[in-house]
């Protein structure tokens, strides 16, 4: 089965590709030959999901799934949470995130935070979502190159090192992302 990935981040398409491995061929926006930006433009990251999946659905009227993730930290009100891609502004990099958030940290000893993946699958004109959970903590200073985002700052429960610290199959082991696409799998299997 062929399913298109409604994502134009490449490092998403790499780990989705990894988890999924032969079970189904998925193809990516960029492969598809769609190169325009989809908005998301809601408060949570189940609508925002929804929106990306249903404008290829609708568009295309193709089997597609999407995703949002938000890093949710509970010190901060669940900050940044569905902003966590434009925490500092409508323009910025990842790293400026990172330097609010640790701003934002400053003097707050509770530095639990999860991940938080949200699926939105569109399978003949029905919309079915799986939700992934990564737990942890965030630390004072980066470390690490790998990875993408927040994954820097980010240690893992039960780890010593962060997402940025480990190689790309140790992240999909264990990643919100993985969690919530492994169900997606689970699901298309039995379907
Ligand atoms: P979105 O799902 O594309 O809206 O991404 C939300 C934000 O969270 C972006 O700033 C990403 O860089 C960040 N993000 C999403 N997934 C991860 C991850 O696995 N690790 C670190 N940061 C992530």
């Amino acid at each position: 089965m062929n399913l298109i990935f409604a994502t134009n981040n490449p490092n998403k398409v790499s780990e989705v590709k990894k988890v999924i491995g032969d079970k189904f061929e998925v193809v990516s926006l960029k492969e598809f030959g769609f190169t325009e930006d989809i908005p998301e433009p809601h408060d949570t990251l189940e609508e925002n999901a929804y929106e990306k999946s249903s404008v290829i659905h609708q568009r295309f009227g193709v089997n597609c799934f999407s995703e949002d993730t938000g890093l949710e930290v509970p010190a901060l009100n669940g900050e940044p949470g569905v902003k966590s891609a434009r925490y500092a502004g409508e323009v910025c990099s990842a790293s400026d995130n990172i330097d609010l958030l640790l701003s934002r940290l400053e003097g707050i000893e509770n530095r639990e935070a999860q991940f938080r993946t949200v699926v939105s699958l569109i399978l003949e004109d029905t919309e079915y979502q799986f939700e992934g959970i990564a737990k942890g903590k965030i630390i004072h200073s980066r470390r690490g190159e790998k990875g993408f985002g927040y994954d820097p700052i980010f240690v893992p429960e039960g780890y010593d090192i962060t997402f940025a610290e480990m190689d790309a199959s140790e992240k999909n082991s264990i990643s919100h992302r993985a969690k919530a696409i492994n169900k997606l799998v689970e699901f298309l299997k039995n379907y």
